[in-house]
């Protein structure tokens, strides 16, 4: 954790101002099962920041609210993997993630978690009102039940195979092979994903909000009220609500979560994403218990002149347009949200982001390794942000974007102003003269910038808003490279001047107008990239600054110095971005050898494959071997590199099991299977010559296969 002050405390603002239009800005809650990625930020947390960012730069009332979100099946998972307790888990990316988002910028006024009191206090007494005033039905149910581990399971850890597309291994909720979404009463042979047992069905009594009698309101309110609403996230609220509604669950049997305060409830929580949201509600609670200045909680949740503006992913939308509001509505005293803009997905490298794959740039990763480009990632992370649909970010783009727009437009531009003024009046804005009728034409581009930024971000554009904003940072740059400046000072005079000193009224003009520019592009980018905007504003000796002084060319006063010029952005190698490269071809490498190992894993007892012949049997050469060295590859999780004496002068074999046997060095004088006629493949820039035959255990850990005595190195198995 870094040891400076916190960024997460309330920001700004004039409060006396409360009368202006008040907005409660939160941000999806992040669970704490793993670090932040570039999707997140993309889809969720840059765009939350600069709308926050700019609401406060206008003077308006605004909070942003975030946290962790620690509830829910997924952390209880990861817990029960590594041999730790779940609180450890949440404790370690709960501070990982509020860490890297302060590194980010990411300008929270709090960022909690709800496994606060205060949070379990909110979310159980929100319950408890629902409950008591009967807006909840109860019904007991069959569910899924592990007879021998003891315990129901829920959807997610539920494994079978997919009544769809046939494959093994489909999730409860969803076949990761075709997308399909499913229910656990949907899938062929169910068993418990975690002890591979066989399930049955045993009765259980839930409560569940009754989202079917919503529906009317629900569509008025949605499609009749809110056809402003993005694209995207009306068209799935509409195609929700054409479905029809049914009750929902706020229930689970898991021993990780908010208890249920009702009676007979032992051994039930609530389910992660009914308290997931009332966290919003918590921490409005803890930041305004804390800051008696910011009012009362319930001004923000209550007063009807609140607006409340949910930033979310696209796998969220109905959680925050349906339910959420369902459950606020049953409890009958908070306003609704007024806007949910949702992204899409982020891609990476033309693959899709996942967490199990490791196929993502970590935020907490990208800080290390690129120490001091925060404004880089969240300028490509806004002009190429997902929107409108599925966008792809490259390594490549990144370093376009750097080189050819941030370091060539933006960075030259207030480069070459800052160095002139420095060269030629000793760091001291020089007075402006007499206008010329290009530089009025300048001016009248510069002009509209203001409106159309703004508009764009009441509209949460973002992208098209940062096009607009460097729009001015590209007039700028045509500016100064068409009037150049540099050979008017040098020639002492120009075309439209015959002696020195009229030489130098011209080039004090045309610098006045460029750091006026420049003092506005400090301002129009403070909400998209602030650390550049205030390095900027360092640059310039700019004090104070607000969005309405957007547009002015008097922001810096004639004789004004200008403090020490710095570098905004600097140009990225080929060698950063090849390292960035090779790290994710890696991965990619590791996957596939993961990918046989996973398969097996997938592969149940129930499961029987296709019947198949001897003569295709046959073709598989299995040898015995003896293992005669084995240890972990470098760089890499899951594989394992195994030295075999196959009888035939030995030859080496990767495997990804590495993550099956942490001492991998006991595996020494075994003998094992393995498949010698698979073509040689170069993992990690190893050569793998074949594949060690292994079987999946109760405990979901790969096994290696033996022989019952020992035989020949190189002996055939058939
Ligand atoms: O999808 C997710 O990452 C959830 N943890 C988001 C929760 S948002 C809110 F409800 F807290
Ligand atoms: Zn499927």
């Amino acid at each position: 954790m870094s040891k400076k002050s916190s960024i997460f405390a309330p920001k700004l603002v004039n409060w006396e101002r409360m009368d202006k239009q008040r907005t409660l800005v939160t941000a999806a809650l992040p669970y704490a099962n793993g670090p932040v990625h570039i999707g997140h930020l993309a889809g969720v947390y840059v765009p939350a920041d600069i709308y926050v960012r700019y609401l406060r730069l206008k003077g308006e009332p605004v909070l942003f609210i975030g946290g962790s979100d620690e509830h829910g099946v997924p952390v209880t998972i990861r817990a029960r993997k590594e041999g730790v307790t779940v609180q450890d888990v949440v404790d370690r990316y709960h501070y990982l993630i509020k860490d890297s988002f302060e590194r980010f910028g990411i300008s929270f006024d709090i960022y909690s978690r709800t496994t606060s009191k205060i949070h379990h206090q909110m979310a159980s007494d929100f319950f408890r009102k629902l409950y008591d005033e009967g807006k909840l039905i109860e019904e007991t149910s069959e569910q899924f039940y592990d007879e021998a581990a003891g315990e129901f399971l829920t959807d997610r850890n539920i494994r079978g195979e997919c009544p769809r597309c046939h494959s093994q291994g489909a999730y409860g909720d969803q076949c990761e092979a075709c997308g399909a979404t499913l229910s656990p009463d949907e899938l062929i042979n169910p068993y418990n994903a975690v002890t591979g047992n066989a399930l049955t069905k045993k009765a259980t009594k839930h409560w569940y909000l009754p989202l079917d009698r919503d529906e009317g309101w629900l569509r008025e309110w949605i499609l009749e009220q809110h056809k402003e609403w993005r694209p995207n996230v009306y068209g799935q609220c509409k195609s929700w609500l054409d479905g029809g509604l049914k009750p929902r669950a706020v229930t689970r049997d898991l021993n990780w979560g908010i208890p249920v305060p009702v009676e007979g409830a032992e051994g039930k929580v609530l389910y992660v994403w009914f308290d997931a949201p009332i966290g919003y509600i918590s921490n409005t609670k803890e930041l305004c218990d804390q800051h008696p200045e910011l009012g009362s909680w319930e001004t923000w949740w209550k007063d009807e002149s609140t607006r409340l503006i949910h930033f979310i992913g696209k796998d969220n939308i109905v959680f925050h347009c349906i339910v959420f509001p369902a459950m606020l509505k049953a409890h009958g005293d908070y306003i609704l949200p007024d806007n949910v803009p949702s992204n899409e997905f982020l891609n990476l490298e033309g693959d899709k982001i996942s967490t199990s794959r490791n196929w993502a740039i970590w935020l907490n990763e990208y800080l290390d390794d690129m120490p001091g480009k925060q404004d880089v990632l969240r300028y490509v992370l806004t002009a190429n942000a997902p929107e409108t649909k599925d966008n792809d970010f490259t390594w490549k783009d990144f370093q376009a974007r750097n080189n050819n727009e941030l370091v060539a437009v933006f960075g030259n531009f207030v480069n070459r102003a800052m160095k002139l003024t420095e060269k030629y009046f000793g760091g001291k804005v020089p007075a402006a003269g007499e206008l010329t009728e290009y530089d009025k034409a300048t001016l009248g581009e510069f002009a509209g910038v203001k409106d159309e930024v703004e508009h764009l971000l009441d509209e949460f554009k973002f992208r098209d808003a940062l096009k607009a904003a460097m729009e001015l940072a590209r007039i700028g740059n045509k500016y100064l490279a068409e009037t150049e400046p540099w050979k008017l000072a040098k020639s002492g005079g120009s075309p439209e001047t015959t002696d020195h000193a009229d030489g130098m009224n011209r080039v004090a003009t045309i610098l006045n107008l460029s750091l006026q520019i420049s003092a506005n592009l400090a301002i129009a980018f403070e909400p998209f990239l602030p650390f550049s905007a205030e390095k900027l504003r360092g640059m310039l000796g700019m004090k104070s600054f607000e969005w309405n002084q957007l547009g002015r060319t008097d922001l810096l006063e004639e004789g004004h110095q200008l403090g020490e010029s710095v570098l905004l952005f600097e140009k990225i190698e080929d060698d950063v971005i090849q390292a960035q490269l090779d790290r994710l071809a890696r991965i990619k490498e590791e996957n596939e050898a993961a990918a046989a190992a996973e398969a097996l894993k997938n592969w149940h007892p129930m499961d029987v494959k296709e019947q198949t012949t001897f003569d295709e049997f046959e073709k598989s050469d299995i040898r015995v071997g003896t293992v005669l060295s084995c240890e972990k590859v470098k760089k890499s999780d899951k594989l394992l590199q195994f030295r075999i004496d196959d009888g035939m002068g030995g030859r080496t074999i990767l495997s990804g099991i590495a993550q099956s046997y942490p001492n991998p060095e006991e595996l020494v004088g075994k003998q094992i299977l393995f498949i010698a006629n698979f073509p040689p493949r170069k993992m990690m820039g190893i050569e793998s010559q074949g594949m060690i035959l292994s079987a999946v255990n109760a405990d979901g850990k790969l096994v290696l296969t033996t022989v019952s005595a020992e035989v020949r190195n190189g002996a055939q198995v058939g």
